[in-house]
């Protein structure tokens, strides 16, 4: 049994490397970096690791034989292999931490090569326990928010601007780059240059209170044109409600405790201490990545977050099951 442990374990280190939250995934720049650059450290100490290991047996042997008489230690004392071997291996020591001191400076100027010429800028605010998000632009009519999802079109470097609203979080989507802190009262940046379309999972790396697992980030890197598309109908106002029981929700979100904490753009509410809801429905998960959407999960979530997401700032309100019907029919008109 034993003896087979590493067997079983193989394909849990295999699929590590792959699939939508693996630092071994290098579908962004800095993560393909990153991964020759351990590919090259593990393949530079493995030989010096083996060199050691190597050298034990024969020293053991030398020791051993030097033990024999006074006479062969002091022969081995004044040994000629001694001097050139010893030169030899500091010479490869010297010879591979250089390699590493050179490959990590290579790597880090590559990075910083790329944060130079950022083509998108992404505000993203940490909040206990949610991702606020925001796409600025120099036109105002182009600028605007969404939460715990990120879009991004392949191959543009984008400049993530990193800020927390209460206390330190850290933001890591490990297919695409290195984590970096979100701290209260500063700014901080990470630079993400997509390599390959799909969908990443983004998670909150950095303890930050009882839900720091229920802290996700979606993130898809988009083709330009998926990606203009969906910035496009991100700018677009809340749809309208247009039927009695969509109206009644609509009433209810942007009139009553919804809208003192949640943002709808073109309705009333405009509340900004909660997720923005104006394309609510079309992400792919509820609550910062908790469950994934759909009508089930939003009756559960909207009449009960405490129970699904304990500590969280939503509130459990108590709506009558009339009002909840209601509300559930609007919020899933906001696609
Ligand atoms: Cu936010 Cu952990």
């Amino acid at each position: 049994m034993i003896r087979r442990a590493p067997v079983l374990f193989l394909p849990l280190v295999l699929g590590a490397c792959e699939g939508v939250q693996t630092a071994m995934g290098g579908d962004g720049a800095e993560s393909a970096r990153f991964i020759d650059l351990f590919v090259f450290f593990t393949a530079i100490c493995t030989v010096m690791y083996l060199l050691v290991v190597g050298a034990l047996p024969f020293a053991l042997w030398r020791r051993k034989r030097s033990a024999l008489t006074v006479d062969d230690r002091r022969h081995h004392h004044t040994s000629p292999v001694v001097g050139p071997a010893l030169a030899i291996w500091v010479g490869l020591v010297v010879l591979g931490l250089t390699a590493l001191t050179v490959a990590s400076f290579l790597t880090d100027r590559s990075n910083a090569a790329d944060a130079r010429k950022p083509a998108l800028i992404v505000k993203v605010t940490a909040n206990q326990w949610w991702w606020d998000v925001e796409y600025a632009s120099t036109d105002p009519s182009r600028t605007m928010r969404t939460a715990n999802e990120l879009h991004l079109p392949v191959g543009v470097p984008a400049q993530l601007i990193l800020t927390s609203n209460d206390v330190i979080h850290s933001f890591w989507v490990p297919n695409l780059a290195g984590k970096q802190d979100l701290i209260p009262g500063r700014m901080t940046d990470v630079l993400l240059l997509p390599r390959r379309t799909g969908l990443y999972r983004g998670q909150c790396a950095e303890f930050c209170g009882v839900q720091h697992t229920q802290m996700a980030l979606n993130v898809s890197v988009d083709s330009a044109a998926d990606f203009r598309r969906w910035y496009d109908s991100q700018l677009q106002p809340a749809a309208a409600p247009t039927t009695p029981l969509q109206l009644a929700g609509y009433r209810y979100v942007t009139t009553r405790e919804c809208s003192s904490c949640h943002a709808i753009a073109g309705t009333p509410a405009g509340g900004q201490v909660a997720p923005d809801l104006t394309h609510f429905a079309s992400r792919r998960t509820i609550a910062a990545g908790t469950m994934p959407m759909g009508k089930g999960n939003l009756y559960g979530w909207i009449a009960d977050p405490q129970s699904l997401k304990t500590g969280s700032r939503m509130p459990t309100v108590g709506l009558e099951p009339a009002e909840l019907h209601a509300v559930v029919a609007y919020l899933e008109t906001l696609k």
